[in-house]
């Protein structure tokens, strides 16, 4: 049965429909989509699983004028070379400034054809159609699309927020393992920030070991409603409140920078940056030793690998570029206990302590 959840913002607002059934989607598609032109991005891998589904749809629909575009697979899809190839390949096919583009793919896709569209003569409308876990519960919601430059990831990006969202549970059928357990990581991370009884849902589940399409479903829902409710109150990381969201990202990060985003995908960096974060929060007292144990068990038994050794001094110096330090202080969000978290400023020497404990070569 369809799930629809509304992200409501001051300018504009837009559905998020979870259904597994097409005619759930193309009725709202049809509501807010007014033109009969669309630019599917995907990128290799889903188009071999994917594409041919989702055009024949379209086609089948009275009228319906669909071009398509492929991009290279994985983190180097989000490339200028790539966002320029767009550029020709829409106009070659006669999209213009009514025309729709709709992003099928993980969050690489998604990224790049929501900046796409965000720039494309001065902006078009934008529909996402997520297929990755990561994207359903995470990147396909709230407006943040970018690229990547030689200098970095995601240097170069607009908050973009699509006309709507479409999550068919579906697509994870194809989905490898690891991508699925990546995107897990986001949604454990949901629970951490906001709520002891998906907490407690999501142990059960992982317990079973087999994720069932109606799990899916109620992880994707829970998911997207808590990112809905921040992006509604901090839609551009103004407030600071988006920032919460950031749990286990600022040692995430610098992990995936020391290993040059090889060795890590971001949900693996984060599983392990969320266990830092609760060491962290340990050590400050902010939470008690079993909160930290209820982490770690629950990333465990997601099947996370949590050990990590870095060079401490060093990975201290990446989580400060990452961060400005200010004062000799990095801000981190801290768990106080599972469901709450806070923001707090902590000083480098405590920072560099835990490392030291937590991922240090004598640890
Ligand atoms: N905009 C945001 O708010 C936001 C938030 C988090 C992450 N991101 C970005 O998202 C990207 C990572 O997204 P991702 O983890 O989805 O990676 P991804 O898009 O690279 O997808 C992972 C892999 O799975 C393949 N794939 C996708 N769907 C599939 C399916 N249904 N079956 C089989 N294979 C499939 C892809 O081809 C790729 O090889 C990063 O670039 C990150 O910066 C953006």
């Amino acid at each position: 049965m369809k799930k629809l959840i509304t992200v409501n913002l001051k300018a504009n607002k837009y559905a998020i429909v979870i259904s597994q059934h097409e005619n759930e989607f193309l009725t709202a598609f049809k509501e807010v989509v007014k033109t009969n032109t669309f630019f599917v991005i995907t990128d290799k891998n889903v188009e071999k699983l994917h594409l041919k589904y989702l055009t024949d749809l379209l086609k089948k629909q009275k009228g319906f004028n669909v071009k398509t575009a492929v991009i290279s697979a994985g983190e180097s899809g989000k490339s200028i070379k790539n966002l320029s190839l767009l550029y020709d390949k829409a106009l070659e096919g006669g999209i213009d400034r009514k025309s729709c583009v709709i992003a099928l793919g993980g969050g690489v896709v998604g990224d790049i054809a929501g900046f796409f569209a965000a720039t494309y003569m001065r902006g078009i409308d934008f529909v996402q159609i997520p297929t990755t876990i990561l994207a359903m519960t995470d990147s396909s919601v709230g407006g943040k699309t970018a690229i990547n430059t030689n200098s970095g990831k995601n240097i170069a990006g607009a908050f973009y927020q699509p006309k709507l969202v479409w999550i068919n549970s579906c697509f994870l059928s194809t989905l490898p393992v690891r991508h699925i357990r990546n995107g897990l990581s986001e949604v454990i991370k949901y629970a951490f920030i906001f709520d002891k009884e998906f907490y407690a849902y999501l142990f059960d589940m992982f317990k079973k070991d087999v994720i069932s399409s109606d799990n899916f479903d109620y992880i994707i829902y829970q998911s997207c409603s808590y990112k809905a409710k921040v992006v509604e109150k901090d839609e551009k990381e103004i407030t600071g409140l988006r920032a919460i969201l950031n749990f286990g990202h600022t040692f995430a990060h610098a992990l995936e920078t020391a290993t040059n985003y090889k060795k890590f995908l971001h949900g693996e960096a984060v599983a392990i940056g969320m266990l830092f974060a609760a060491d962290l929060s340990l050590e400050l007292k902010v939470c008690k030793p079993d909160t930290y144990k209820e982490v770690e068990d629950i990333l465990l038994e997601a099947g996370f690998n949590l050990n990590v050794t870095v060079n401490t001094a060093q990975f201290l110096s990446l989580i400060k570029k990452d961060k400005k330090s200010v004062n000799g202080n990095i801000k981190f969000v801290l768990i106080k206990d599972i469901g709450k978290t806070i923001n707090s400023y902590v000083e480098d020497s405590i920072v560099l302590n835990v490392l030291k404990k937590f991922a240090g070569e004598n640890k």
